[in-house]
């Protein structure tokens, strides 16, 4: 997993829980980069399994509750670190359908090693999108806080249905569409 998704993820804890709760996190977990994360490098995702973890027990929410809040803070991360990326897109499901072929494909030549989902698109209209997330990482909460943000910077507003495919999340459907 690249270093970027672990800097942009104790941000997110410092600015939520405060610097203590990173700290607290870092120590309890038993991590071969000490805590230490430069953006463009790559280490195992079993360490943010580990930091997901301890920040569950030590704030008392669901895993997955805090993936889907990661998701919607590292939007912004992404937004600042690629402006150019979004410039190309005028609407989010243009963008939400480009992830695999375009997006994921230039982040890899950025990222080398990155470890990316894929996103199969089954239906797309002008409205709504439904798509079906794979990863062996099963970060579907995070995908869905990433959608979530990707209408509204767009200033649109959308409800996304979550359908499990595999209870252990690693296929999801998603089926966003428009509120009108
Ligand atoms: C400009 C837009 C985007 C950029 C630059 C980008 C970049 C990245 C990067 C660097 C990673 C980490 C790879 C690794 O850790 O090895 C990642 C993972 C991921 N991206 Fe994107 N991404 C973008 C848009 C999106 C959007 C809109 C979604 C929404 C669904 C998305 C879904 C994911 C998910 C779910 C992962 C976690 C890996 C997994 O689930 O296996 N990405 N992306």
């Amino acid at each position: 997993m690249k270093g970027i998704v672990f800097t942009g993820f104790l941000e997110m804890v410092e600015d939520t829980f405060g610097l203590e709760t990173v700290d607290h996190i870092i120590e309890h977990s038993n991590l071969e980069s000490n805590g230490v994360y430069t953006a463009v490098g790559t280490y195992d995702f079993g360490e943010m399994l580990q930091l997901v973890t301890n920040l569950s027990e030590k704030v008392n929410t669901p895993v997955n509750d805090l993936l889907y809040v990661y998701g919607v803070y590292f939007f912004d991360t992404l937004v600042r670190n690629h402006p150019e990326i979004f410039k190309k897109f005028s609407h989010p499901i243009s963008l939400l359908s480009s992830i695999e072929d375009h997006i994921h494909v230039h982040v890899r030549k950025i990222y080398p090693g990155a470890e990316l989902p894929t996103f199969e698109v089954l239906h797309e209209d002008d409205k709504s999108i439904t798509m079906v997330y794979t990863s062996s990482r099963g970060l579907y909460r995070f995908a869905h806080g990433l959608m979530q943000k990707t209408f509204e910077y767009y200033k649109r507003e959308a409800t996304i249905q979550v359908e499990k495919l595999e209870e252990d999340g690693t296929r999801v459907k998603f089926i966003a569409s428009y509120n009108e």
